[in-house]
């Protein structure tokens, strides 16, 4: 569509700044991210995801004392009600688990103490809430599923520790701990990707977060967004040995089809977060024993880059990391959830705090104005 009408058109929002923001920075020119000013890899590598989670709702890193108040106040909040674990228990086990925790999201905005104030302060208590409860709610759909009871939270636990404890009844080394850590604050935040700008969108009619929350997670599931996670891991299995990659791989360009876990709207020459996932990625392989997985990513990523000059984004380090640590494949994208809640959350008050409606306009190409004509005329 090039016709001067049109010009004005950015389908897809393609270059387009719909606001400012504080929460992060993107930097294609640099392939770089930083959260409030902090380089994410460092991040990563040196704080644990309660910290980030805190310089995201908060604004700035906290002091070991600020930090243990909010381990405190979230370890508190990690409970979810029998009335949840009752309306969990009614959902079909075929159900994809992104249906089941965005309805659980809905049903605890119902369920919240301050379901209907719609303050900024609420809004950041209800924010810890939800920060603390997805993870116990999408490890009990998990349990549920194979008629399995939910294993309560340990509020003595670190919040990556707890995830584990309530996935599995057992917690593994520290190496594993880290590397699910460090992929919880890689998938953290990245500024007005699809679920963060639906999440803003919702905020923007004065409606509630749980009401944001909901909605991101449902944008957050299609397999262009998050849900490429899970398909990353498909794919990976679907190629089955090294051997068969390159043929795969032929056959899928051959067919213009998407490889998934490549290809980013930001990026354009590398994800700033891949080397840092990889790097946990290729540490939890050697524990764990799935160097296939890395050859076959390794060539998938050769060809790729040889034959389409496209980069692979953070799904594709971070579907088989969640593998090799033995999460169910249709869980990757819920405990991307677990972790984007913090970044949504951060977007959700941002735009609470200086609000306009979204409102884009569109040019309409549909049929010229006609006369109606009425049911009995229309044969
Ligand atoms: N596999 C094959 N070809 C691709 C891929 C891919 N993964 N990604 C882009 N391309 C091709 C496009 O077909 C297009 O080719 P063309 O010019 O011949 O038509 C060209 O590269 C440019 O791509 P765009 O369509 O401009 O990319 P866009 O910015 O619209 O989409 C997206 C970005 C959706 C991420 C896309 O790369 C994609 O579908 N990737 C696979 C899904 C995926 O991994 N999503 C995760 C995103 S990251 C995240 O959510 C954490």
């Amino acid at each position: 569509m090039n016709d001067v009408a049109t010009q004005g058109v950015h389908k897809g929002l393609v270059g387009v700044v719909a606001d400012v923001t504080a929460v992060s920075k993107v930097m294609p020119e640099t392939n770089s991210l930083t959260y409030r000013g902090y380089p994410v890899q460092d991040l990563a590598d040196q704080c644990r995801f309660e910290e980030v989670a805190y310089l995201l709702l908060e604004g700035e890193l906290p002091t070991r004392r600020q930090l243990n108040a909010f381990r405190k106040a979230e370890a508190a909040e990690r409970g979810i009600s029998r009335a949840l674990i009752r309306v969990l228990e009614e959902f079909p086990r075929k159900a994809h688990p992104m249906d089941a925790i965005r309805t659980a999201v809905s049903f605890m905005g119902m369920e919240d103490p301050e379901g209907r104030d719609t303050s900024v302060e609420a809004t950041r208590r209800k924010a810890l809430r939800l920060y603390a409860k997805i993870p116990t709610a999408i490890a009990a759909i998990a349990r549920l599923r194979k008629g399995l009871r939910p294993i309560r939270p340990k509020p003595e636990l670190g919040f990556a520790e707890n995830i584990f404890h309530m996935f599995f009844g057992k917690v593994p080394e520290p190496a594993i701990v880290k590397a699910f850590d460090a992929s919880m604050t890689l998938y953290a935040e990245h500024s007005f990707n699809a679920s963060t700008f639906t999440a803003r969108t919702v905020t923007s009619t004065q409606a509630d977060i749980h009401a944001a929350v909901t909605a991101a997670i449902a944008a957050l599931k299609g397999p262009l967004h998050g849900g490429a996670n899970e398909a990353v891991m498909h794919m990976l299995k679907q190629v089955g040995t090294p051997a068969r990659a390159r043929g795969w791989i032929d056959d899928k360009l051959e067919h213009r089809a998407l490889v998934m876990g490549f290809g980013h709207r930001v990026y354009r020459s590398g994800d700033s977060r891949v080397p840092t996932m990889a790097k946990y990625r290729d540490e939890v392989a050697r524990l764990r024993g799935g160097e296939k997985w890395l050859e076959i990513s390794r060539i998938l990523a050769e060809e790729m880059l040889a034959r389409k000059g496209i980069h692979p984004n953070l799904d594709f380090p971070a579907g088989p990391t969640y593998y090799m640590m033995g999460f169910e494949i249709d869980f990757f994208t819920p405990l991307f959830v677990a972790s984007r809640i913090t970044g949504w959350s951060a977007h959700v008050l941002e735009q609470m705090q200086d609000n306009r409606l979204i409102r884009p306009l569109s040019h309409y190409v549909g049929a010229a104005e006609r006369k109606v004509v009425p049911l009995r005329a229309r044969g």
